[in-house]
C-alpha cells in the first residue's frame, strides 16, 4: 500500500472512530439530572407514607397522596403500596379484575413522572 492511500485510510478510521464516540457520549441518559421527568426506584420508595405516597404504574409515577382519603376502600389498601411499583395491584383491584377505564382516566392527573432503574 502507498503512503498515500495508508495515510488516507488511517484519516478515514479515525473520522469514523470520532463519530461513534461523539454518538455514544451524547446519548440520553435515563437518569441524567437534566431529565425532569426521571424518578429513580430510591426516590420512589422514599414517598412511602400517608405524608407523600408515591406509586409506579406501568413505567410512570404517580404522587397519589391527595386521593388516599377519596379512594373508595379502606386507606390501608393504598397505603400498602406507597413507594412501590403497584402495576399488579393496579391491574388486580380484585384478583383478576382490573381497575376501570374511569380509573385508568383519573391516573393522568396524578401523573408526576416516569420510573427510571
Ligand atoms: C394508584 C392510584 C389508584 C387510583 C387512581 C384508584 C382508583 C380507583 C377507582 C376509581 C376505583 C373504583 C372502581 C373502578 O373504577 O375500578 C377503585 C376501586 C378499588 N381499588 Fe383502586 N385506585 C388506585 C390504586 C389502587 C391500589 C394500589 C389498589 C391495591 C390493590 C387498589 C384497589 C382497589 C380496590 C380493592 C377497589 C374496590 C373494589 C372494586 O371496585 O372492585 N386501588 N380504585
Amino acid at each position: 500500500m502507498n503512503t498515500v492511500a495508508y495515510t488516507a485510510f488511517v484519516a478515514f478510521l479515525s473520522s469514523v472512530l470520532t463519530l461513534v464516540s461523539i454518538n455514544a457520549l451524547s446519548s440520553p441518559d435515563p437518569a441524567a439530572p437534566d431529565d425532569p421527568e426521571a424518578i429513580t426506584r430510591e426516590a420512589l420508595a422514599r414517598h412511602d407514607s400517608a405524608e407523600s405516597c408515591w406509586k409506579a404504574i406501568h413505567g410512570s409515577v404517580y404522587d397519589v397522596t391527595g386521593f388516599i382519603a377519596d379512594h373508595p376502600t379502606s386507606a390501608a389498601v393504598m397505603l400498602a403500596w406507597c413507594g412501590r411499583d403497584a402495576s399488579k395491584a393496579w391491574d388486580n383491584k380484585r384478583p383478576g379484575r382490573p381497575h376501570s377505564s374511569f380509573a385508568e382516566g383519573m391516573l393522568e392527573r396524578f401523573r408526576i413522572g416516569r420510573l427510571v432503574d
